[in-house]
């Protein structure tokens, strides 16, 4: 018989971690499919959040008394956390951020405004979401390099032939993606990528906002140079986040905040900066924050990612199956078996708003907007798009929800 490292996920047993599931919204069962956007908290990370602040709070990294050795270990208990989560070599290579978006910034400001001049070429994609893509934008327009997008083909994903012509607009330095796409739920080839960008003598930049919640992350595997991520879409709390980067990489960059904590000594004529990560941990840390992040990634372990991204998949194959049925729901981004659980639609002649708000009478939450990702609406030729997303508490009864309102929807506004 074979045997799984964990047994299948048991998502009604999950729900009753997830206090959030005790009410009611319009009267309804909330069928919460908005998870890409942020997930739901389990009770163990809200009250490791509550413990912490009752019993260990104190500044870390500064005092020599009890508690604050008490705190920095819990804080530095967390990035140890999250060093495994990504199998990363060092845990000085791990920076705690607000989240993802600001450790993509850290990169693009701190390497890109160094390293990028007139001749260089930055390579994202056209389903980038914008934290991945505006901050590359940005510095290319300040240093004069070249910016350019990797095309995607009619099914939702990159179109890797076109590397080769593109790469002769200049010297390609960047290559910027992300793992999972929030608006299409598209796995993205970033191993082939990494493979492809040190071979032109590039940096690879993975935005893993989308994958770290869902699916087990090994950036030595990758081959990435920086990845970035988010507690939030991950059962941890808002306001945190974390960036990895490689050892020389990071030694070499110029710090992206100055302040207090980040340095090794300050003079009036010179200052000189501390070591990683503290370089790169201006002020005072979000330090309940994480070992709330701390505590979420034990709640995903204990669940297992290998059965998180099962039970996902059966979940995106049964969606795209039930909304498969309807011809006037239009579907964007390939196949089940080639995305993770995010599913993006819209009801032929229907504005997303208004479909999401029928819905949502009904206690039924998905997403309706761009998704920060404009230059891809312009691409499938939409301004928006409706997007239900799944986590380890949704059951199939509420993508029959989903569908059950999508009919309401049609009959009214249809
Ligand atoms: C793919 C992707 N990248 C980056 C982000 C930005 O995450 P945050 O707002 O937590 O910085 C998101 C958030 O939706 C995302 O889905």
């Amino acid at each position: 018989m074979a045997v799984t490292a964990h047994p299948k996920l048991d998502a009604n047993r999950l729900r009753a971690d997830f206090p959030i599931f005790e009410q009611s919204i319009n009267g309804k069962p909330l069928a919460y499919l908005d998870s890409a956007v942020t997930a739901q908290k389990p009770r163990q990370m809200i009250e490791a959040m509550s413990e912490f602040y009752e019993t260990s709070y104190a500044n870390v990294h500064r005092g020599v008394y009890a508690l604050s050795e008490r705190a920095t270990a819990a804080f530095e208990g967390a990035r140890q956390r999250i060093r495994a989560l990504i199998s990363a070599p060092d845990a000085r290579e791990v920076i705690f951020t607000r989240n993802a978006t600001e450790g993509l910034n850290l990169v693009a400001y701190a390497w890109g405004l160094t390293n990028l001049g007139p001749g260089d070429l930055v390579l994202v994609t056209e389903l980038e979401h914008h934290s991945n893509f505006v901050p590359w934008q940005y510095v290319a327009k300040r240093t004069g390099a070249t910016f350019q997008m990797i095309p995607l083909g009619d099914q939702g994903e990159l179109e890797l032939g076109a590397l080769e012509y593109i790469a002769r607009e200049g010297r390609v330095r960047v290559v910027a993606t992300n793992l999972v796409s929030n608006a299409l739920g598209t796995v993205n080839p970033v191993e082939e990528l990494a493979a492809w960008s040190h071979e032109q003598g590039a940096i690879m930049v993975v935005d893993a906002a989308q994958a770290a919640p869902h699916r087990h992350i090994d950036v030595q595997a990758l081959g990435c140079d920086f990845l970035a991520f988010s507690a939030h879409k991950m059962c941890g709390p808002s306001g945190v986040g974390a960036l990895w980067g490689r050892t020389e990489l990071l030694e070499a960059m110029e710090p992206f905040n100055l302040g207090g904590h980040m340095i090794r000594k300050v003079e009036f004529e010179e200052t000189t900066w501390g070591d990683l990560p503290h370089k790169f941990e201006a002020g005072t840390s979000p330090i309940a924050e994480a070992v709330g992040f701390g505590a979420a990634i034990d709640y995903l372990n204990n669940i297992g990612f290998d059965a998180i991204e099962r039970h996902e998949h059966e979940l995106t194959a049964y969606a795209l199956g039930r909304l498969g049925e309807l011809p006037w729901v239009e579907l964007y981004g390939p196949p089940a078996d080639r995305r993770a659980g995010i599913v993006s639609f819209n009801v032929v002649g229907v504005h997303p708003h208004d479909v999401a708000q029928i819905l949502d009478f009904d206690g039924v939450a998905i997403r309706a907007g761009h998704h920060c990702c404009q230059p891809l609406m312009r691409k499938l030729g939409v301004a928006a798009t409706n997007r239900a997303s799944f986590y380890v508490y949704t059951i199939p009864e509420e993508i029959d929800r989903l569908v059950a309102g999508l009919h309401k929807v049609k009959k009214s506004l249809g």
